[in-house]
């Protein structure tokens, strides 16, 4: 990793090239557009609207995040993607129907200049969609050679300098690890046998690190969770991170799961269900599906409240979680959760949390963070897993043998530090013993 001097600088244009034109990706686009015309402001975004204190209290050094870093403006972003649909990602935001149809008329010229490439995909990973815009290569790794030339077609059209690939497309079926992802070599032979058990997603991200390009994945597929990719990541010296954005109810989760905790409070049982109305909630409708989305959102708890170390709060927790298309909710997805929990001499109490949220507009901030955050890594010199971006992701992939950190204050606190290690400050641990010297 570099540190400040070191760190290349980050001039000329940034490429942010997405798989999946659709609610998520379309919001983050319009909302990078509306910001830079003053429509509108980027709620939501660390790199954006965050402060980062540095030094002691007492020193009261508290800038900017944008200001202390050296990250790419939102003004050199160039967007571009694939899809299976043809649509124009004008036409993908007014059918996504996340944001009102007047700020989309207003950013139009924009939004109706990206037109989606052909996108590599197979229904049999992907259900209940359908569309034709897509490539028809032989092999997986003709299809992956085929997604090079897009990068790189794309980078030398619109004169980037850099490229970052983020993963905003359907959730994929289950998929469980095999040897056919155990090694670089034994992946690239599955990509030119056709081999079932690599997925769409894996061929992106295969062609992003090929192409020396970082690759973020939004959904809870497999993708790059694997040995081969994590491999080829340190190989050829480039930043990986995932998985499945941290939006809604398991944003909410991580935020009560560690202040119950704190309090050592038990919880007999954490009941979670969401109707939403979406293409993503269409195809979540799909049993693969949710069960790619079911195992990443019931790791959160477990390893936020750790049962094995706190048998007698938590050893009985019975956690469901259910998904149902509801196609009248649109984008609007409402959420509840129904938690029991237990206090002193285990009397009972609940807890009810009912959230109306509007999913895309809690991801596209977390998107625009990482892709520029990713872009950071890229420039410092930072290889393969990016821990450091936890905070982002419902199911943050670490490394090998070690447990991810679900509690969103510690993944704040590692993200934090890691910005200052970066620029060569002081880390902070908060744990400044006051009454003997100033924190
Ligand atoms: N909205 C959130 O808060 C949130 C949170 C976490 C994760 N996610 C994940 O982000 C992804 C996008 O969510 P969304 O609401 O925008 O979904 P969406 O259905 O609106 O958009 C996904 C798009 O991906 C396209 N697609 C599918 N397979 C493709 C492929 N192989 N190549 C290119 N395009 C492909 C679809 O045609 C669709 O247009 C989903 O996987 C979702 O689970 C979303």
């Amino acid at each position: 990793m570099n540190t400040q001097s070191t760190i290349k600088n980050a001039d000329g244009k940034l490429g942010v090239l997405i798989p999946g034109i659709g609610a998520v990706s379309t919001t983050l686009m319009a909302g990078v557009f509306a910001a830079r015309k003053g429509l509108g402001q980027p709620i939501g975004s660390l790199t954006q609207m965050g402060k980062i204190r540095l030094g002691k209290r007492t020193e009261d050094r508290n800038p900017d995040i944008k200001d202390f870093v050296p990250l790419a403006s939102m003004d050199d972003i160039v967007f571009g993607g694939w899809d299976i649909y043809t649509d124009n990602t004008y036409d993908a935001a007014m059918h996504a129907g996340v944001l009102d149809k007047n700020l989309l008329y207003s950013i139009k010229d924009e939004m109706s200049a990206i037109q989606p490439m052909r996108a590599v995909f197979d229904p049999a990973y992907v259900k209940n969609i359908h569309g034709e815009n897509v490539k028809n290569e032989k092999t997986k790794m003709d299809s992956a050679k085929a997604l090079m030339a897009d990068i790189q077609k794309f980078k030398t059209e619109n004169k980037c300098s850099r490229l970052v690939v983020v993963w905003c497309a359907s959730t994929e079926i289950y998929i469980e690890e095999n040897e056919t992802h155990s090694s670089i070599e034994n992946f690239e032979k599955a990509l030119e046998e056709n081999h079932p058990s690599i997925a769409p997603s894996m061929i992106y991200a295969y062609a992003a690190l090929k192409s020396g390009v970082p690759f973020i994945n939004g959904a809870p597929n497999l993708t790059i969770d694997i040995p081969a990719i994590v491999e080829l990541a340190k190989e050829n010296n480039i930043p990986i991170a995932g998985k499945d954005f941290k939006t809604g109810q398991t944003l909410m989760k991580t935020i009560l799961g560690p202040g119950l905790k704190t309090r050592l409070l038990g919880i007999d049982g954490w009941f979670s269900t969401n109707i939403l109305g979406n293409r993503d909630g269409e195809v979540l409708d799909d049993a693969g599906a949710f069960k790619t989305k079911e195992v990443s959102k019931l790791s959160v708890l477990d390893s936020i409240l750790e049962p094995e170390k706190y048998p007698d709060l938590y050893k009985d927790m019975y956690h469901k979680v259910r998904i149902n298309y509801y196609p009248p909710k649109g984008d609007d997805k409402e959420s509840w959760d129904n938690i029991d929990i237990f206090g002193w001499l285990g009397y009972k109490m609940q807890i009810k949390v009912n959230f109306l949220c509007k999913d895309s507009i809690l991801a596209a901030p977390v998107v625009l963070d990482l892709v520029l955050f990713m872009d950071l890594a890229q420039r410092a010199d930072m290889k393969g897993i990016q821990e450091w971006l936890s905070f982002y992701f419902k199911s943050p992939q670490t490394k090998d043998g070690l447990h991810p950190i679900h509690d969103i204050f510690l993944q704040k606190i590692k993200l934090e530090n890691t910005l200052r290690h970066l620029m060569g400050e002081d880390l902070i641990t908060h744990l400044g013993l006051d009454y003997y010297e100033e924190e």
